[in-house]
């Protein structure tokens, strides 16, 4: 059986990575640009990009868990181990498919020209304000889990290898040339 995820799904792991990096930084940062700059606007199109793009990785990486079977961690994990990361993985792929989905619904239904890849997207005929504002409070309020979701499974990737030392977090790895 492997010894890693596949190329594609490692590749799709580090690429969500940086993606989830530069949504989160680009929404931090935006409070240090003035409204109405072109630093706002560049930030925030960056957000909503970065953003859309996730979806479309979270979802091809649905599709690869399908079609891949999960190598073993050696020497294997105890079940409750197993089982809490079986449930981060599942908010990880809930959380990051539903924030997308939030913002984009309410920028359509919002009216407002919005872009993304600084491309111009439609907005519905008759906006729904109070429909758009409920779905960014949601946004907004579910975002912030994403920090807790993402820092304990990055502790949990360190703690099996550094202190259980397998190979759980060598399995997410690209492969180095000699080993292809
Ligand atoms: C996984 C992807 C995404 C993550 C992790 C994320 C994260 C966040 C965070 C942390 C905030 C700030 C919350 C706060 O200040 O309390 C935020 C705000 C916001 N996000 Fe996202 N977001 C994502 C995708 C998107 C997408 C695709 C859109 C729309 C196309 C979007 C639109 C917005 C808007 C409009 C705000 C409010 C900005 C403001 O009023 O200052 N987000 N997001
Ligand atoms: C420093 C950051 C990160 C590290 C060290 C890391 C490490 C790992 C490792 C070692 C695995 C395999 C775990 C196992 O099979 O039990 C894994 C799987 C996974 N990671 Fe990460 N990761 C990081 C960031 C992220 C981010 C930002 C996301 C998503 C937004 C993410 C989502 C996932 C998911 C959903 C899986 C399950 C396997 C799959 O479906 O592809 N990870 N990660």
């Amino acid at each position: 059986m492997r010894e890693k995820f596949a190329g594609a799904q490692i590749a799709l792991h580090w690429l969500t990575f940086l993606l989830v990096v530069t949504a989160y930084a680009t929404i931090e940062l935006r409070g240090f640009a003035a409204r109405g700059s072109w630093q706002g606007y560049a930030l925030i199109i960056t957000h909503f990009s970065a953003g859309a793009t996730i979806l479309v990785l979270m979802i091809a990486r649905l599709f690869l868990r399908t079609r891949h079977r999960s190598p073993p961690i050696i020497p294997a994990a105890p079940r409750w181990q197993t089982g809490v990361a079986h449930l981060t993985h599942t908010l990880i792929y809930a959380l990051f498919i539903s924030l997308p989905i939030l913002g984009l619904s309410s920028r359509y239904l919002k009216g407002r020209e919005w872009w993304l890849f600084g491309i111009s997207m439609p907005v519905a005929a008759e906006p729904n304000f109070d429909l758009a504002d409920w779905l960014i409070d949601w946004h907004e309020t579910l975002a912030p889990l994403g920090y807790w979701l993402i820092g304990l499974h990055a502790v949990a990737a360190l703690f099996h290898h550094y202190l259980l030392k397998d190979n759980t977090l060598l399995r997410m790895m690209p492969a180095r040339r000699r080993d292809r």
